[in-house]
């Protein structure tokens, strides 16, 4: 599909995903490639290697692959250079162009002495008409991620960053219901970049002088509204310096139904102080849409019964996937239900406080079913969570 005079989307739709390395993924994904036709045809990342035959099929659409002259390889992971061996076997001469953790990254997954050109900020390749010059976005989200901007068509093709795991046959942002897609876009950050926050902002400083026509990411819809480039931008930045909004997520599982009534009454007491609350219970919802609940929210609260001495198994995964996440500028309490021992409970807080999040009092653990006296005892948590909210 051309997205642009000279340039096309050659890249796979892959409508089956449901899981990608641990992020949900319900409305599936794409891998975005992009061939540019100058005088030197250059492919712009290519596919997951089982999406190899689709992008083949669009290359040749529009060119015979063995005229392609460059392969820039914006960023390693295999959804990416997942198809790049087969398409060298089609066009032998092409030149590899990566970052130096890039060509790392490329011969330590393919064991192979292709031709590279490793590029840096700031370095340009002719391909023709146009020059496109290179912007190494190092650990957004890894140490060999870059991205490639054409100034001749204002475009800046930015790999993983301002993507969105959505497979759909629209490939523009405002072809689509724009609102769903900066939704995706926000689980997207949550779940790949909320750890490189101070990287982000140093990559959108670099790029903020860059004239963006449109921004072509390598998962889902491409950019080319001005409103929503400058709102996906601004979104980044936000994120990047973890700035929240006044609410609360209050994330727990429940054994018999002890530590979810604690979670509701605390939820009831919290939206009695006027702070907005989202109730995440962990037998129905996926670690990927609560840590993106986790990001929007300047409050956390994590509730969880014990079991044989430990927090339940699904209260661990999600900690192990927050803890990795490493959000900031948060504050939090623990809760829940035990029976004979409180053990776990010193895990649970150990893991909310290793997660960054500020705890901002006692955790509150009662034994078997909270009386009612029990409960009314939740109130001062929502007033003292009010108090840090409003600051
Ligand atoms: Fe879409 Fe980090 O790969």
């Amino acid at each position: 599909m051309q997205i642009s005079k000279d340039i096309h989307w050659v890249g796979s739709i892959d409508w089956e995903l449901r899981n990608f390395h641990g992020y949900s993924t319900p409305q599936g994904s794409s891998y975005n490639a992009y061939l540019i036709l100058d005088e030197k045809p250059t492919l712009i990342d290519t596919v997951k290697a089982a999406g190899f035959e689709e992008m083949i099929s669009g290359i040749r659409k529009v060119i015979d692959p063995a005229k392609i002259q460059y392969i820039i390889s914006n960023h390693t992971e295999m959804d990416h250079s997942g198809s790049i061996e087969e398409m060298l076997k089609l066009c032998p001469n092409a030149e590899v162009v990566c970052s130096p953790k890039g060509e790392e990254g490329l011969r330590k997954h393919f064991r192979k002495d292709w031709k590279f050109k490793v590029v840096k900020t700031g370095d340009k390749l002719r391909i023709g008409k146009r020059e496109l010059e290179f912007f190494l976005t190092t650990m957004v989200h890894w140490p060999d991620s870059m991205a490639t901007y054409s100034g001749k068509d204002a475009t800046l093709f930015s790999n993983d960053a301002f993507g969105q795991h959505v497979a759909a046959k629209e490939r523009f942002v405002d072809d689509a219901d724009s609102e769903f897609i900066f939704k995706e876009a926000a689980k997207y950050y949550a779940n790949i970049v909320l750890p490189y926050g101070v990287q982000v902002l140093k990559a959108l400083e670099a790029l903020g002088t860059l004239n963006l026509g449109t921004i072509a990411p390598s998962h889902g819809f491409i950019w080319r509204k001005d409103a929503d480039i400058q709102r996906i931008i601004s979104l980044y930045g936000k994120w990047a310096r973890h700035e929240t909004e006044a609410k609360a997520v209050i994330v727990y599982d429940t054994m018999w139904h002890s530590t979810e009534t604690m979670a509701a009454t605390l939820g009831e007491f919290l939206e009695g102080e006027g702070v907005p609350v989202k109730m995440m219970d962990l037998q129905t919802n996926h670690i990927s849409d609560v840590i993106t609940e986790v990001m929007f929210s300047k409050a956390v609260f994590l509730g969880s019964p014990i079991l044989n001495n430990r927090m339940l198994p699904t209260m661990g995964a999600f900690l192990t996937y927050m803890k990795g996440l490493k959000p900031k500028n948060r504050v939090g309490l623990t809760f829940g239900s035990y029976g004979w021992s409180k053990g776990g409970f010193k895990e649970l807080e150990e893991g909310l406080k290793d997660s960054g999040i500020e705890l901002i009092g006692e955790g509150r653990y009662i034994q078997f079913i909270p009386s009612g006296e029990d409960l009314a005892g939740l109130r001062s948590i929502a007033q003292t969570a009010k108090k840090r909210l409003s600051k």
